[in-house]
């Protein structure tokens, strides 16, 4: 049966197409809400992008609710050097017609995690932590009932955005703390494992040619998206770190993973936002499971497959 699935998301390229990998596999996720919170641009274009995206699909009928639009803590950082200046270039899709939804993200993850049945609800994060992290400290209550809380954060070695950090833990340090020291049972997909998965020309032609609407719009913001990174340095291609964090959800046999145990650095002059991961010995206690390797090849044919169904 279908999980039940909240996408707390920052479109973004790469999460533009997590969510559309989402929206492609009924049988695996029935998407309860999207919600949204600013980190690679602000708030109000992360909430336009969603619905963007969801219109593009052909799918109104999921609500977006917006909701933290800065940090607990620290000042916002967006991230328009990667992802243009309306967190979506690339493709010049018309403005949302969808009204949000008026709830408050962060109430729409409380409450949908408590009107379901203990362990039915999963969360996938692929944002900073903010709006999980307000749920959470809201109504602690919810924490139990979830089934599982994918993260798309953190690395175990090199960071994106300093030596130290990625990105979603460096934007809101404070949420991914209370987070990761909730107990929740949380599956991390870090960096060292999203760099794995990489944009070529091969790859960008073979979506394109898929030739529908949604696809040829995927090619069109996915090429802005490699071509920034690879300005920036990333001369292996752009890694696309959100879509993982759906694969996981969908196909669990082309991951490997570890048990860990995860601390988030707030504070330090270098270190903020930095992973802190280490390994227990057998029997210690370990609160989340770390996927440490995946099958890129098999990844993209899931991608590809999926996204020919639009
Ligand atoms: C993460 O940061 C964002 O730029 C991406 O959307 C992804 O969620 C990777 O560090
Ligand atoms: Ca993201």
């Amino acid at each position: 049966m279908a999980r039940k699935l909240v996408l707390d998301c920052d479109p973004g390229q790469d999460d533009a197409l997590a969510l559309l990998l989402a929206l492609a596999s009924p049988e695996e996720i029935a998407l309860a809400a999207v919600t949204t919170v600013a980190g690679n641009v602000p708030l109000e274009l992360a909430s336009a992008n969603a619905r963007k995206i969801l219109e593009l699909a052909g799918r109104p009928e999921v609500p977006v609710h917006a909701g933290c639009a800065r940090p607990v803590l620290v000042p916002l950082s967006t991230a328009e050097a990667i992802h243009g200046d309306s967190g979506l270039d690339g493709v010049d899709l018309p403005p949302p017609r969808l009204p949000l939804a008026s709830e408050h993200a962060v109430r729409t993850i409380v409450r949908t995690i408590a009107e379901h049945p203990p362990g039915t609800v999963s969360l996938c994060a692929i944002g900073p932590l903010t709006n999980v992290a307000l749920a959470f400290l809201l109504e602690p209550a919810i924490v139990p009932r979830l089934a599982e809380i994918v993260v798309m954060g953190g690395a175990i070695g090199l960071g994106n955005v300093t030596p130290a950090a990625e990105f979603n833990f460096w934007v809101d340090p404070h949420a991914a703390a209370v987070v990761f020291g909730s107990g929740a049972p949380i599956t991390m997909v870090p960096l060292d494992l999203t760099r794995r998965v990489r944009l070529n020309p091969e790859r960008l032609a073979r979506i394109r040619a898929l030739g529908n609407p949604v696809a040829r719009a995927c090619a069109d913001f996915l090429a802005f998206y490699d071509a920034r990174c690879r300005a920036r340095g990333d001369g292996e291609g752009a890694a696309l770190h959100d879509p993982c964090a759906l694969a996981w959800l969908l196909r669990p046999g082309l991951f490997r993973a570890r048990r860990a145990r995860v601390a988030i650095e707030t504070e330090g002059r270098f270190c903020r936002g930095r992973s802190v991961v280490s390994f227990p010995a057998d029997g210690d206690p370990a609160e989340v499971r770390l996927l440490t390797e995946i099958d890129a090849e098999g990844f993209f044919e899931l991608l590809i497959a999926r996204l020919a169904r639009f």
